[in-house]
């Protein structure tokens, strides 16, 4: 069986990750356009490197959760393609072998001028120096930021394991930044079904085939894909 698994940070909440909206999320008390935009970058590239540092710092304790496990579980006996939101890496860690990272990692440095990127692993203090390429150049966090242009080949992956797919999983994401909230419309669009794990109600709750309103760490252990036979 082909299933496609679409995550969004909720996908690591039980891991201890923030996710973006609603009590207690990585946007309450930050501005976006303050730390998630190339220009906040070009004003102050500290004050967005602080703001990742610290975010790396908390990810560097994370493990993947029982959500992940599953996930990277179900590729014993189907072919398992997950396209993320999320920047942590948390399903390369579980064992997921096909991670398109639509709004990259945060594990990733790259070079502002040249555009080389690298694998930077370290969680520096906030107040380290900002990084920097041989040519010369300022690295930036490899992340996607508001206002910038999802990687097209990744996008494009996505694309072509949901229109593949015989399920798509949605879990843990509000669905409400595009393009990635488009993949699963893709999905429907095909009549292929959609199932969304998410403890609360999304704006696409309406539209799935079927909505188990459960934690990604309780709902993915217990779902069987083989058993998957239509709505229910
Ligand atoms: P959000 O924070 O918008 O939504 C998280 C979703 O996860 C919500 O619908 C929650 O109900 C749900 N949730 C919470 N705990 C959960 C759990 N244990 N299991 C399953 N679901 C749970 O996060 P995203 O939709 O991922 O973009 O946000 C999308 C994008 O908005 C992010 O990638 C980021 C942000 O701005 C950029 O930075 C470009």
């Amino acid at each position: 069986m082909k299933i496609v698994v679409l995550s969004g940070a909720g996908m690591s909440a039980e891991s201890g990750v923030p996710t973006f909206r609603g009590t207690d999320a990585l946007w309450n008390g930050h501005r976006p356009e303050d730390v998630a935009t190339p220009e906040a970058f070009r004003r102050d590239p500290s004050n967005v490197w602080e703001f990742y540092r610290a975010r790396r710092r908390n990810l560097l304790d994370v493990r993947p959760n029982a959500g992940h496990l599953a996930v990277a579980g179900w590729q014993d006996r189907h072919d398992v393609v997950v396209a993320t939101q999320n920047v942590d890496g948390l399903h390369q860690v579980a064992g997921s072998r096909t991670v398109h990272e639509l709004h990259g990692s945060i594990w990733i440095a790259r070079c502002n001028r040249c555009g080389r990127e690298r694998e930077d692993r370290v969680a520096a203090p906030a107040d380290d120096a900002l990084p920097t390429c041989p040519c010369g150049g300022v690295e930036r966090p490899g992340v996607v930021w508001f206002g910038e242009v999802l990687p097209e080949e990744t996008v494009r992956a996505a694309e072509q394991a949901v229109i593949a797919a015989d399920l798509v999983l949605l879990v843990g994401s509000s669905n409400l930044v595009y393009p990635a909230a488009s993949l699963p419309l893709l999905a429907i669009s095909r009549r292929i079904p959609v199932v969304e794990v998410n403890p609360e109600e999304t704006p696409f709750s309406g539209r799935v085939s079927r909505h188990m309103r459960a934690a990604a760490g309780e709902a993915l252990p217990r779902f069987e894909p083989e058993s998957w036979n239509g709505p229910n």
